[in-house]
């Protein structure tokens, strides 16, 4: 039709909508709702920003003690769940926490409900999921924040003085505009279809390895480099075989990405002399002198989810455990102001013929 409008393919920067929630935008800096996210992760609690994503503002202090309360009391799970995990005892923890919040229960047609019954229960749901498959020792989640509670719930109790690291990374990994995921929360949202399904759509999305996968593979690559040549050799090797290197490239930061800066300056404040934030900075220098690439988040949250004893089983789990807020902030915003998201197609198939 003369109306169609052709564009890149994987709509690489092609503006296909308008939001209000981030922008990875036109400064370099992750914005969320204006602020930037490195100042909220600096300064503000995990819940502050999960409430500022979500519902516009940051809250004050009755909103911010109201919103622990409903997440507090919504971080549990039934027995049914709990035995259908021991039932499937699913190894794949990111595969598990798809299925398993397909399942939550709610009152039908209480939206609010469902995005408050995701936001406190994935925790939940990935850490048991462990238990279930791997045995996992398991422990009530304890501590007065929520990112205090996740940690106590994945990650090394001789490391529980630095939770707070674990908290700044998940609030840089909260949002992220129309990263793939989030785009397939929309496409689904605008079908009018409830949260839940719409945020099983992007759990499936998050779990390719071009997405969320990426931040496993980080640390089994990174445990074979014992210095700069080991560096340069890995690179080398990788790019000659046109193998793509986990933790680097992105669709928007094409220069640096500010979460990965971020969490790197944390690894050098609580971690310098770690093994792998140290291969992790040889590698980072050798991929951008050698192709231009940044790092992007998954290279160092992997090595700081490493350092804070949180199993790499764990990793994409942490990532949306986080990025359901955001999630749920595109969800409202979509159904907000909805039109049908169905793109057109360039046919290349055989002409019209008869059977
Ligand atoms: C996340 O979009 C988001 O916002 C996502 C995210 C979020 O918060 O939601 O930021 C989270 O997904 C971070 C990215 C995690 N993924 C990885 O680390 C996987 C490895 N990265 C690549 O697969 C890649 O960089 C992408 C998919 C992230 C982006 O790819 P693009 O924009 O489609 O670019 P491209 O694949 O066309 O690559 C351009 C060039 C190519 O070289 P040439 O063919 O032009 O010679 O750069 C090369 C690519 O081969 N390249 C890489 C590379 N990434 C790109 N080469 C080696 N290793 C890499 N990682």
């Amino acid at each position: 039709m003369s109306d169609e409008i052709k564009v890149p393919r994987g709509l690489a920067n092609v503006v296909v909508d308008s939001t209000a929630i981030a922008t990875t935008g036109s400064t370099g800096n992750l914005l969320y709702r204006g602020y930037r996210a490195v100042d909220l992760a600096d300064r503000k609690s995990f819940e502050d920003v999960a409430y500022l994503i979500v519902y516009g503002k940051l809250p004050d202090e009755a909103e911010l003690k109201a919103f622990r309360n409903k997440l507090f009391s919504n971080m549990v799970l039934d027995d049914d769940t709990k035995r259908i995990m021991d039932i499937l005892k699913e190894k794949d923890i990111m595969r598990n926490l798809r299925s398993i919040t397909s399942l939550i229960k709610y009152r039908n047609g209480d939206f609010n409900e469902m995005f408050i019954q995701m936001e406190a229960k994935l925790p939940l749901i990935a850490a048991y999921s462990a238990h279930a498959a791997y045995g996992e020792h398991l422990r009530e989640p304890e501590g007065e924040y929520f990112a205090e509670k996740f940690f106590s719930l994945i990650a090394s109790p001789e490391k529980k003085k630095y939770w707070k690291s674990l908290e700044k990374l998940m609030i840089l990994y909260m949002e992220h505009e129309f990263n793939a995921s989030t785009f397939a929360l929309r496409v689904a949202a605008s079908t009018l279809t409830d949260p839940v399904s719409a945020v099983t759509a992007a759990m499936a999305t998050l779990k390719g390895p071009l997405h969320g996968g990426a931040n496993s593979e980080v640390l089994s690559y990174l445990s074979g480099i014992k210095n700069e040549e080991d560096a340069r050799n890995f690179v080398e090797e990788k790019l000659a075989k046109k193998e793509k290197i986990m933790g680097f490239g992105h669709r928007v930061y094409k220069k640096k990405d500010p979460r990965a800066q971020y969490v790197k300056e944390e690894l050098r404040k609580i971690a310098h002399d770690d093994p792998k934030f140290i291969a992790a900075e040889l590698v980072e220098n050798y991929m951008f002198e050698k192709k231009g690439l940044p790092a992007n988040v998954d290279l160092f949250a992997a090595v700081l989810m490493d350092f804070l004893g949180i199993k790499e089983i764990y990793n994409l789990p942490v990532f949306a455990c986080s990025r359901i807020f955001g999630w749920n902030a595109h969800y409202i915003e979509q159904v907000e102001n909805n039109k049908l998201i169905r793109p057109a197609a360039e046919y290349t198939g055989p002409e019209e013929r008869d059977l």
